[in-house]
């Protein structure tokens, strides 16, 4: 198979680096809920950094496979501070709501650029964005719905206490 062409080398390695800032927002965001004593929420947040994590090797072991050049660049640094709760999982989604678009946007590339096997190894992205939008937006729809009531906060933190990390099939 032919080596990744040198658009699509530096498309996958931005989008390393991508998943590897929303693996420190996430962490920036589980320190939050942490200084908040939420640490259920740190815990939801501690298993998505974990996930992101997982999200960047799989780009940067594709890249190696495919004879490209791994080039780690600086992360930018994240918010460390939001309003509430809610405010935490509204800028989640908004996040992966952006990432959804880069996974749409390296398609689009790949497609553009005749490499099948890049377009391939991307739609599982697409389908775990499916998945990520929904699950931010699941949290996001549970808190909007308890308002005040400090007592389903609670319930929710203890629920969200409960998610344990998987690692993705390589
Ligand atoms: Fe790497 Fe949250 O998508």
């Amino acid at each position: 198979m032919a080596m990744l062409n040198e658009k699509l080398e530096k498309a996958l390695n931005d989008q390393l680096n991508a998943e590897f800032y929303s693996a420190y927002l996430y962490l920036s965001m589980a320190a939050y809920f942490r200084s908040i004593s939420l640490s259920g929420f740190a815990n939801w947040m501690e298993v998505q950094y974990q996930e992101e994590v997982a999200h960047a090797m799989k780009f940067y072991n594709y890249i190696n496979e495919r004879g490209g050049r791994v080039i780690m660049q600086a992360i930018e640094a994240p918010p460390t501070q939001w309003e509430s709760p809610l405010a935490v999982f509204e800028a989640t989604l908004k996040h992966e709501q952006k990432v959804t678009g880069l996974i749409n946007d390296l398609v689009e590339l790949a497609i553009q650029e005749h490499d099948h096997a890049t377009n391939i190894f991307l739609q599982w992205f697409v389908t775990e964005q499916v998945e990520e939008e929904d699950s931010a937006s699941e949290v996001v729809e549970k808190l909007k719905l308890m308002g005040d009531a400090r007592g389903g906060l609670f319930m929710l933190d203890r629920e969200l206490g409960q998610r344990t990390f998987t690692p993705p099939a390589q």
